[in-house]
Parts: structure tokens; C-alpha cells; sequence
């Protein structure tokens, strides 16, 4: 709810209230973002006033403001605010600039044109602000949307100064706070290693968070979190914030010696600048910001309400993926239309209802090296042609779905060959080459129309249920012929790129759409606007798993998250595991399989088609439940979560422990959110074990195995059953106390869990 009283702009979530004024001067002062506080006739018991201190100062007769130590809730050059600063401009070489309340409006169904929106806003709150001098107007706009704590910001910039000015920066959101002690969690890495938890102490200076190679990058996720130091799962305060946007971010966090904390996100400015021409506008992307007071779990509630009911949109937002199987890592390239129908077949006998065939399938794509950009049947491996394959897939009762690349070329592609001015180059470089391929220049509106109608036939000649969209590499030479100034390409190729997926979606709106970028190089609240899922990472492997999606859980819902289960031993890390772990891990993403099910053992295949029979009983809740994090895989003894209905009637709930250890701690199930009066019933969820890989660990010390199926068998079956402890508590008694899990092997008791290197197990929790 937005309440505008006076000078004053109050902006009510729930549980969060933003606060901020216009003062004497015409600035907007930033009065406080945190815990919900009831509406009063005036806030002078908390705002700053007038300042006095070291530094150049504006003032009337009415007021007098050291802007450099004043919280604003926009900055600019030249008029004594020296900390980094949300807009930067360069008007024929004079960079000042001082913008001044000029009135504000109410907007209902307000959209930012040409970028993705968060949807169904409540309202919106436009403030507009004047430099009377250089004739722009600075416009901020603030958005509350029903059903969470989230709120969005962004700005436009408007020139009506009757000659072209260069924006340097304009950044979507920015908080100054009053106080200084705060701990930074970010999210970074690299390929098969995304999603990695940072945690510092914020430090006086300026620390920056963003990505500069064209898109959001997993170098450093968009999303961050700002954390009193008391915070913790279920207390204390902290900041999420995050980027409606696929392209370079960038979020900084300025300490300064007056105890203030200024954090500004947006488009980084490091390789962008704009040209603005009289009458023009430019929006910034929408920016996300959420406050929870009841510690990150909280936090993390609101982000996955808001993600769902106001990112993820279409057909998909809250249907049920279909389980797939994919055949990149069975076959990568080394397939022929038999592999496929066969593989196909047999994924279908043991459940799956989608075959995704990955990279490999048009041009002359036998490797990496050639054909992106030529999206019609490879022949030498599909002689019927796409269609035809498509058509024996679903005649099969399978749903059937390709790969593509659409934003890439090879140099070795008829396209290239017809068009080389599709690919952005640098005229005088040579151009830079990544996985032997080149970026087409998505800032140029003509390859952009050309892939809307050659990509869009080839999905429809393919008759294509299912798309996984990937991008293999980053963006250099991005000098496009489209623009003058180089400081556009980038964000011209993001505008291009949305007008390319938006084009796509609405003629195929029954499609479901995946997003991926070499794993998880592009995850981000942009691209989840359009596709109702991304690929985490090609990293498989449960354990390294595990950890990726814990960190990305804290933002995106777990419907979002496209996770498989593959082979073992596992592809990036030559781990091995159990298929059971593997399950355990990906079931609570956009699920499937990633691996050739006739080379499965028998035990093995048992357990997959068991697997997916449990997975379809649970999936929607799997996906679309409440997720409460119990406990860390990354910073705990063992990773816990539990996934609970929004009814309370049933619950999944998982623990996952780290590498074997003798003597480790009990293991408790300790579920939240349940209804505390209501009796539950939990099972474990039975897993199958492979003899021959645990043989080695128990065969000679049979005294101490216990448990029903697997003492006196061991020489004898193959497939050995794991416990399946059950139990029937009230809500209360499971969430005060817990339920206390079997005892490891290991453990100094007689075992019944046999919990192996990164072992795994999920139960159900249903009302009786
Ligand atoms: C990327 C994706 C993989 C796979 C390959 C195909 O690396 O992340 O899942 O599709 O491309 O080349």
C-alpha cells in the first residue's frame, strides 16, 4: 500500500514499511526501510533534518542539507554528494546536474516498455524530479504487489533539453542507510561451480558486486543479501535484493565513516553508456528489494512468493513439468536416430514423459566446432528429418523437445557464410572465439527479426513441446554496427534479446521453455519472466548439487531450478554416488533424467522406475510447496529443508549429510510450518541400494548390521532395501522436539542408517 500524506511517501508491505520525503529543498530524503511501523501524522521523531558538517552544502531559507551525509533516495553529480551515485550524466562535457521534487503520481498497470516487468503490481509510485537548467526530468518509480514483502524500484531518465546528452549511469534502486554494521552475502562462480556463498563483513569503501561480460553472469549472481550482524535463519534483520535483468549488473555497497551504508544496483556502467536525444527516454531495469526482520528464512518466503506469482508467468507458472530424459550426457554428440528412439523407449518404459534432444541434431553439428545458426535436421544423423523423429516420439506417448542455441553462429554455418554481419566482431580485431563460436548481434533489430521467424519455423517444424534455450558463451567485440556508441551494444543486445524471447512466447504459449547458459550463466529474474525454469548447472553431481541449490534457493523457488539426475561416475567431478542421492537432489528442481537408461544396472532401474512413480505422487508439491531451510549443507553438519503444502496437509523433508563421519551427531527431523494440533504421519521415502557398491564398506563387519532387509543377505541379493522409518506425531511435537532419525552406521549404536559419503534421504510428513 502506498500512502503519500504531506511530504511524505509511505510504502506498506505486510511487514516491511519505505519511507522517505521531500524536504524544503526539494530533496528526497530517505527516512527508513525495515520492520512495518503503523502510519503517524508526522515521522520528525526519525528522520535526519538539517545537517551540519564537513562538505559543501545546498540551502534556502527554509533548509540547509550536506548531501554527502544526507540519505537521499537518488544521487547525482554536483551538488556535494561525493559516495557513488545512482545518475551520471555528461551534457557536452558539463557533468552537473541538480534535480529537484517536481509532483507525483499514482500509476495503475505501470510497465517499464521493452524490458521484462514483474506482474500484477498493486500500484505504483512515480516521483518525478526536474533539473529546470538542463531540462530532464529524473523519474523514480516504486511498485507494492499483493502477497509479498517484495517491492520493485526503477527509474527513467527523460531529455526534453532540445540537444542529445550521454547517460554514464543510471541505476534502478538505492538505499542509504543509517547505521553501518552489516554482513554481505553474495553468490559467485564459475562454469560446474555456480552458486557458491560468500559471506564478508561490509568494509568502509566501496565494494561492488556486478558482471561485465554480457550477462548476469555466475561470477556474480545480481542477487545479494545484506544482513544485520544478528541475523540468522529464523531472527534478525536483512536486505534481498536482486535485478530484473539478464545482462551486465552491478550492486555497490558503500561504507562511509558516518555510519551510512549507501547500496545502489542496476545496469554496471562499466562498459554502457547511453545517448539520450531530445524527447527521448531511458528506463532502467526493475530492481527488487525486500526486508524480512524475522532473519533469512523469511526472506527467502517472500522472494519465492514473488517470483511465482509476479516473475514466473504462461502456461507453466504453476503446471507441472513433465519428467524428462535428455540425452546430452548418454550420447553428446554420437547419436543416430535408432540411439535416440531406443533411449527415448526406454525412459518412457521406466516413467519419463518427455525426450529432450540436446546439442548435435542440425547442420552438420558433429561437434562443437560448426552449424550454429543452421536450425534445420542434421541428415547424416536424422535422415527422416526432425519431424519425422518428433512424430515417433509422440507416437510413442512422449512429449518431445530440442535444444538450441538461437543467440550463437558458427563460423562454419551456411548463416555465417550468408550473413557475417549477423555476429558482432570488432572491425579491427580479430573477433575472440569461445567454444569455437561468435555472439550474433541481438543489438541489431534486423538479426533479430530474421531469428524471430527462423528460429520460431524451426521449433514449429520440429513440433517442439519442449525448449531448452542455452547460450555457450559470453559477449566480446560487442562493437554493433546498429549503434554509434559501443556503451549501448550491451544493453541494446538485452532489449533485443527480450523482444526475440517475447516474440517466441507469444507464438508458442503452450511450449515450456528452459533456460540455460553453459549451466547457470544467465539466472536471472529477466530470463524468468519468459521461461518458467533454468539448468543450475551441468554440474550433476548430488553433493556439489546440493550446495549449488541451497544457495540458489534462497531466492528462486524450487520449480525454477532444472536439476537431473545423471551418471555415475559423475561427468565434471568423477564422483560417484548412488542413483538414490542423485534422485534425492534433483527431485525438488524441474526434474529429469540426463543419462542412458539401458546401460542402468538392474538395481539401478528398479530405482528410477520407483523413483519417478513417487516423484509424480509428490511433484506439485515438490515444486510449488513452501520451502524452509533447516539447516546448511554448506555451513552445518548436514543440509536439511522442509517443503510444506500452503494447506499444511503433507510436507517433504530432506537431509542430506556431508562426507562420512564416525560418531556424527544425531539426526533429528524437525519440520516447520506444520499445523501444531493436527497428528502427522511420516515415511521415509524407501531407497534401494546396489550390493555391489556397498558391499565394500559393510562385508566385513556383519556383526554390527542390523536392520531388517539387509543383515542376513548381504551374500545373497543384489538389491538391498534401505530402512524406512516411520512414525505419528502432532505438528507440535515434530516441530518442538523432533523426530529422532535411526542411528548411522557408524555411530557407536547398532546402526539401521547406512549413510555413506554425502548420503541422502527425504521423507513424507502427511496429516492423518
Ligand atoms: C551446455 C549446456 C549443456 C548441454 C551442452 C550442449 O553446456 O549447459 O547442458 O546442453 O551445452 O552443447
Amino acid at each position: 500500500m502506498i500512502t503519500v500524506q504531506g511530504n511524505y511517501f509511505k510504502i506498506d508491505t505486510k511487514k516491511s514499511t519505505y519511507l522517505f520525503k521531500v524536504n524544503p529543498l526539494g530533496i528526497l530524503e530517505h527516512i527508513y526501510y525495515g520492520k512495518a511501523i503503523p502510519n503517524e501524522k508526522d515521522y520528525s521523531f526519525l528522520e535526519e533534518g538539517e545537517g551540519c558538517g564537513y562538505g559543501v552544502m545546498m540551502k534556502n531559507d527554509r533548509y540547509l542539507a550536506y548531501l554527502d551525509h544526507l540519505s537521499q533516495e537518488c544521487s547525482f553529480k554536483g551538488r556535494g554528494d561525493t559516495r557513488e551515485l545512482l545518475l551520471q550524466i555528461d551534457c557536452s562535457g558539463d557533468l552537473e546536474c541538480e534535480f529537484l521534487y517536481e509532483g507525483h503520481e499514482i500509476l495503475h498497470d505501470f510497465e517499464i516498455p521493452g524490458l521484462p516487468n514483474a506482474n500484477h503490481k498493486e500500484e505504483t509510485l512515480a516521483i518525478y524530479l526536474k533539473d529546470k537548467a538542463k531540462k530532464l526530468t529524473l523519474c523514480l518509480y516504486y511498485s507494492t504487489y499483493p502477497g509479498t514483502d517484495v517491492i520493485t524500484r526503477s527509474s527513467s531518465l527523460k531529455n526534453d533539453s532540445g540537444k542529445k546528452i550521454r547517460i554514464n549511469r543510471l541505476l534502478s534502486s538505492q538505499i542509504d542507510f543509517d547505521e553501518d554494521e552489516f554482513i554481505l552475502k553474495t553468490f559467485g562462480g564459475t562454469w560446474a561451480k555456480e552458486s557458491v556463498l560468500q559471506k564478508r563483513t561490509l568494509q568502509h569503501g566501496v565494494t561492488k558486486i556486478g558482471s561485465n561480460n554480457g550477462h548476469s553472469s555466475c561470477i556474480h549472481s545480481p542477487f545479494v543479501v545484506l544482513e544485520k550482524p544478528d541475523c540468522s535463519l529464523t531472527s534478525g534483520g536483512c536486505y534481498g535484493f536482486n535485478l530484473i535483468y539478464s545482462g551486465n549488473h552491478a550492486g555497490y555497497f558503500e561504507r562511509n565513516n558516518l555510519h551510512k551504508v549507501r547500496f545502489l544496483n542496476g545496469i554496471n556502467d562499466d562498459s554502457f553508456s547511453w545517448d539520450l536525444s531530445d524527447g527521448e527516454s531511458f528506463f532502467a531495469p526493475e530492481a527488487t528489494l525486500c526486508y524480512s526482520s524475522e532473519g533469512e528464512r523469511e526472506l527467502t518466503h517472500q522472494y519465492h512468493r514473488f517470483v511465482r506469482e509476479h516473475i514466473v508467468r504462461g502456461e507453466w507458472q504453476y503446471k507441472d513439468h513433465p519428467v524428462l530424459i535428455n540425452d546430452w550426457e548418454a550420447l553428446t554428440f554420437n547419436f543416430t536416430e535408432e540411439k535416440l528412439v531406443a533411449l527415448a523407449r526406454r525412459g518412457k518404459e521406466l516413467g519419463c514423459e518427455l525426450f529432450v534432444l540436446d546439442d548435435g541434431w542440425f547442420g552438420k553439428r558433429n561437434s562443437d566446432n560448426t552449424s550454429l545458426g543452421d536450425w534445420h535436421a542434421n541428415l547424416a544423423k536424422l535422415p527422416n528429418g526432425i519431424g519425422s523423429l518428433a512424430d515417433k516420439i509422440h507416437e510413442m506417448g512422449l512429449l518431445f523437445g530440442l535444444w538450441f542455441e538461437p543467440e550463437m553462429v558458427s563460423r562454419d554455418s551456411d548463416l555465417y557464410r550468408a550473413h557475417p554481419e549477423f555476429a558482432l566482431t570488432h572491425k579491427d580485431y580479430e573477433p575472440l572465439e569461445s567454444r569455437n563460436q561468435l555472439v550474433l548481434d541481438l543489438a541489431n533489430p534486423v538479426v533479430v527479426d530474421y531469428l524471430i521467424e527462423n528460429v520460431g519455423n524451426a521449433i514449429a517444424e520440429a513440433k517442439c513441446d519442449y525448449v531448452k534455450w542455452d547460450c555457450n558463451r559470453v559477449i566480446s567485440d560487442y562493437l554493433s554496427p546498429s549503434t554509434l556508441n559501443q556503451g549501448e551494444t550491451l544493453h541494446r543486445y538485452a532489449l533485443g534479446l527480450y523482444r526475440f524471447l517475447g516474440a517466441i512466447m507469444k507464438r508458442f504459449p503452450h511450449v515450456l521453455f528452459e533456460s540455460c547458459a553453459a549451466g547457470g550463466e544467465r539466472v536471472d529474474l529477466g530470463m524468468l519472466c519468459y521461461m518458467p525454469s533454468f539448468w543450475a548447472s551441468d554440474d550433476t553431481e548430488p553433493f556439489e548439487r546440493e550446495k549449488i541449490q541451497e544457495s540458489l534457493l534462497m531466492c528462486y523457488p524450487q520449480s525454477c531450478i532444472g536439476a537431473h539426475v545423471s551418471a555415475s561416475p559423475n561427468h565434471q567431478t568423477l564422483r560417484e554416488s548412488q542413483i538414490e542421492d542423485r534422485f534425492n537432489v534433483a527431485c525438488i528442481g524441474a526434474f529429469g533424467y540426463e543419462l542412458d537408461p539401458n546401460e542402468l544396472s538392474d538395481v539401478d532401474t528398479k530405482s528410477m522406475c520407483e523413483q519417478i512413480a513417487w516423484y509424480k505422487q509428490n511433484r506439485h508439491l515438490l515444486a510449488f510447496g513452501d520451502y524452509y531451510k533447516i539447516s546448511s549443507i554448506v555451513e552445518d553438519c548436514r543440509g536439511q529443508f522442509v517443503i510444506v503444502s500452503p494447506d499444511q496437509k503433507e510436507a517433504i523433508y530432506f537431509v542430506g549429510n556431508k562426507t562420512f563421519e564416525l560418531y556424527s551427531p544425531q539426526a533429528f527431523l524437525k519440520p516447520v510450518h506444520l499445523d501444531p494440533d493436527a497428528v502427522y504421519e511420516v515415511e521415509e521415502r524407501q531407497q534401494n541400494f546396489d550390493f555391489y557398491q556397498v558391499h565394500g564398506r559393510v562385508k566385513n563387519d556383519k556383526r554390527t548390521l542390523t536392520g531388517p532387509d539387509w543383515q542376513e543377505k548381504l551374500k545373497d541379493v543384489e538389491c538391498l532395501k534401505s530402512e524406512k522409518q516411520v512414525a505419528s506425531a502432532l505438528g507440535a511435537s515434530l516441530m518442538n522436539a523432533g523426530m529422532r532419525l535411526d542411528y548411522e552406521w557408524g555411530s557407536g549404536r547398532l546402526p539401521k542408517r547406512l549413510m555413506l559419503d554425502y548420503s541422502t534421504r527425504i521423507y513424507k510428513i502427511k496429516k492423518k
